[in-house]
């Protein structure tokens, strides 16, 4: 991939983690700033450790963009069997994303589904990974994603977190086996397994970021 060159505005980048979304907007040019509420050594950006509603309250107006990957384990299969008892941080957070004025997108997994309004879903096969990853994506403050056509799964997949056989895809999920595998298909060579099981691929929001251009662009022309 080519990185873009930098095009002078901000992505707030909520609930960071190791930086998988942080590093698809950087690629597509903008400059990231990413909140977590536990030291990230990892990522690879200018990186705040906070709340990150507390965060986006008192300072998301100052950004561009803001993207907020809510913590999904409340809504993993694997968290509903055991009876999790994380917060469910998307409606907080989308009180606190509208309130800044400013486009934003609130990204989680499927079982999460119920409570995105609208959400567009990315599948790895859109961006030619080796892997499907789906992820939903709910946009707002103005800012409008379409869905991508979504290529048919052609590849057969391992089953979850176990050794990846040939002529398979992965799903690196729980305490998966295949790091150096995970690294090289999802595009974050920096991460080690907990960021990985964790991440969005870098790809998925370097289509997001290229998406806002453009619409930023159509409303000044
Ligand atoms: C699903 S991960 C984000 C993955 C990231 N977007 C990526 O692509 O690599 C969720 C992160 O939210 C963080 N988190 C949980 N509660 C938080 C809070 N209240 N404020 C900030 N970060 C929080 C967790 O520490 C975790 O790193």
């Amino acid at each position: 991939m080519v990185t873009a060159l930098p095009n002078g505005l901000r992505v707030l980048d909520l609930f960071c983690c190791q930086g998988g979304a942080g590093k698809g907007y950087a690629d597509a040019g903008f400059e990231v700033t990413g909140v977590d509420i536990d030291p990230q050594p990892r990522y690879p950006f200018r990186f705040v450790q906070a709340d990150a509603i507390d965060y986006v309250r008192r300072y998301g107006a100052e950004y561009d963009f803001i993207h907020a990957s809510c913590p999904c384990q409340h809504d993993s299969d694997c968290q509903r069997i055991q009876g999790n008892k994380h917060p469910d941080l998307i409606a907080p957070t989308r009180a606190a994303l509208e309130a800044t004025g400013r486009p934003w997108v609130i990204e989680n997994v499927g079982g999460a589904l119920p409570k995105l309004r609208n959400p567009v879903m990315l599948c790895g096969q859109m961006f030619r990974l080796e892997n499907y990853r789906h992820r939903f994506i709910e946009a707002g403050g103005g800012f409008v994603l379409d869905q991508p056509q979504h290529p048919e799964h052609l590849v057969p997949q391992a089953k979850m977190g176990r050794p990846v056989p040939p002529g398979h895809y992965g799903q690196f999920v729980g305490n998966f086996s295949g790091v150096d595998l995970a690294r090289r298909v999802l595009g974050v060579p920096w991460m080690n397994r907990d960021g990985i099981r964790e991440c969005i691929p870098p790809a998925y929001t370097e289509y997001i970021g290229t998406r806002l251009l453009a619409s930023l662009l159509e409303v000044a022309a």
